[in-house]
Formats: C-alpha cells, sequence, structure tokens
C-alpha cells in the first residue's frame, strides 16, 4: 500500500464526493471513485490517481465490489468516506413506501453495508479513517423531510457509536453535517455561472438563513471531509462537524436587522 494513501469516496459523479475525490487525489491520495450513475463518473477518465467504479452502495453485493476492487487497484485502503445520498421530500402521510425504503437503502443502509465491507482492509492497514455525509438535517428536523432526516440522524448515531467500539483498533470515524452546498441534491445542479437575482427562491430563502448569506461550495465541504480522514484531525472521534456557515446555531430571528439591511444585499424580490 502507499504508504495510507488509499481512499474510498462513494456519491462520486458529483457534487460533495466529486469535489472531495479532486481534493484528495491532488494531495496524493490513490482514490476509488464509487457512485452508481457510471456515465456521470467519466469525468474521472485520464487520471492517474482516480478509478472510478459504478455501483450500488444501497447493495450488499456491490459494497462486496467496491472492497474487492479497492483490494485489486491498491492493495487495500486507509480511508473511507460514504458520502452517497438521496432526498426525498413528502408528508408523514404522503411520502409513498417505496421511495421511504430507497431514502433508507442509499443514505443510511448504505453507509453500514459500506463500512462492514470495508473494515476488514482498514484493520489489515493497522487503522485508518472513516468519514460518512450526514446534514444540518442530521442535527435538526424540517417539515415534510422527515425520512432524510431521520437517516442523518440515524447516521451521527452510527459514528457516535462506531468511534467506541472500533476506536481502540486505531479507526477513527466521524460526521460532516454540510449546511446548503451548491450541488444536485440541493437542486442546485445546472445553475453554475446563473447570475444571482436568477437562481432559484429556495436559493435566496436558504441563504438568508445562513449568517455567512451564502451557500457553501461543494469543495468547502471536501476540504473538512479531507480534513477528518487525514492525520491533522488524528485525535477526532466520534464527532459530527457542522460546516453550515452558522444556520443552525441561530433561530433565524438572530441576523442583526440593520445590519443585514446594510451589509448583506438581500433581495426583496424573494
Ligand atoms: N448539497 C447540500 O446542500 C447537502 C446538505 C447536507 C447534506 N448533503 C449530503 O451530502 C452528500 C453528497 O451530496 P451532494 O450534495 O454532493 O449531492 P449530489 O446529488 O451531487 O451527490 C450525491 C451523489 O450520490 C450518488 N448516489 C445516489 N444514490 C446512490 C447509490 N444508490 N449508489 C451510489 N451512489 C449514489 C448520486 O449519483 C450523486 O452523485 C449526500 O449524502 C447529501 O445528503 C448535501
Amino acid at each position: 500500500m502507499s504508504e495510507g494513501k488509499n481512499v474510498v469516496v462513494t456519491g462520486a459523479a458529483g457534487g460533495i464526493g466529486r469535489a472531495t475525490c479532486e481534493r484528495l487525489a491532488a494531495a496524493g491520495w490513490q482514490v476509488l471513485a464509487v457512485d452508481h450513475d457510471a456515465g456521470k463518473l467519466a469525468w474521472t477518465q485520464g487520471l492517474a490517481n482516480v478509478v472510478a467504479l459504478a455501483a450500488d452502495v444501497s447493495s450488499e453485493a456491490d459494497n462486496q465490489r467496491i472492497a474487492a476492487e479497492a483490494e485489486t487497484r491498491f492493495g487495500g485502503v486507509r480511508a473511507a468516506i460514504f458520502n452517497a445520498g438521496i432526498g426525498g421530500g413528502g408528508s408523514i402521510d404522503g411520502l409513498p413506501f417505496a421511495q421511504f425504503q430507497r431514502i433508507l437503502g442509499v443514505n443510511l443502509v448504505g453507509p453500514v453495508l459500506g463500512i462492514r465491507a470495508l473494515l476488514p482492509l482498514l484493520r489489515r492497514a493497522g487503522g485508518g479513517a472513516i468519514a460518512v455525509t450526514s446534514s444540518t438535517m442530521g442535527v435538526g428536523g424540517e417539515a415534510e423531510n422527515w425520512a432524510y432526516s431521520m437517516t442523518k440522524h440515524a447516521l451521527i448515531g452510527l459514528v457516535q457509536s462506531l468511534s467506541r467500539e472500533i476506536g481502540w483498533e486505531g479507526i477513527r470515524i466521524n460526521a460532516l453535517c454540510p449546511g446548503p452546498t451548491r450541488t444536485a441534491i440541493a437542486g442546485m445542479e445546472g445553475q453554475d455561472g446563473v447570475a444571482e437575482a436568477d437562481l432559484p427562491p429556495h436559493y435566496h430563502s436558504l441563504k438568508r438563513q445562513v449568517p455567512l448569506q451564502r451557500w457553501a461550495d461543494p469543495d468547502e465541504m471536501a476540504s473538512v471531509l479531507e480534513f477528518l480522514v487525514s492525520p491533522a484531525s488524528s485525535y477526532v472521534n466520534g464527532h459530527a462537524l457542522v460546516a453550515d456557515g452558522g444556520a443552525v446555531v441561530g433561530t433565524g430571528l438572530t441576523l442583526p436587522k440593520t445590519g443585514a439591511a446594510r451589509t448583506y444585499p438581500l433581495d426583496d424580490k424573494h
């Protein structure tokens, strides 16, 4: 193994996952970029230290395939980032049951299966680091987003429990809780380069809830994931790191009214 620099990243076709792969590759990691959308993994073509693998994280067989590929390509892994996720809003009596099961399968069962498949490789490497992508919806709730939110809460329970279960083996596990980030899952696909005033209404309403008064770029989440699997966070374990521009610590009523009007160019249209 190239001295602890082999990593699996799921949800790697775009958004936070792709940005994370790019960041880690630039930092000298060998990256196995996993996504179920094979077409969108084309960005990896021609890159020396990024290998693409089409796989569905909700499938046990596919997670075994991910582990086998990491073994074949890299001879093991030192880090794993379980980042694939899907949204799916709907009221408690309106969300179709099949959709609820799919959200559970991808967002929650996926990381569990992935950890079970890759743990033997991390153990053989003599330790390593795991990160999962939760959400600010993992530390709070939202109307008509209960299914997504409960999976993200559950990931933090998984992280806190496993940190106590496998920490003695030198394997750390942490969660990232992103706030609004400009990616497909947040309804921002294809919006790069669009003028601020022409972005969709939900962009503006969410922006107003963030003290920094802007959404995050995917690379701002990738940098946190890189931190969580790198030696820079060597004593961080069982933690849920909220990176949301300060949104969840407030009530939405705490931004300075005059200051907000003066400092932030809020758009009255939205
Ligand atoms: N963007 C945000 O505002 C935000 C906020 C909080 C949390 N998150 C979380 O961040 C993570 C990354 O999402 P993103 O923002 O980059 O959005 P995204 O939609 O660009 O990325 C999600 C990726 O997961 C992949 N995926 C979905 N189902 C899969 C499956 N069954 N098997 C393999 N891959 C699958 C998708 O193809 C996609 O590439 C997700 O877990 C999401 O819940 C995002």
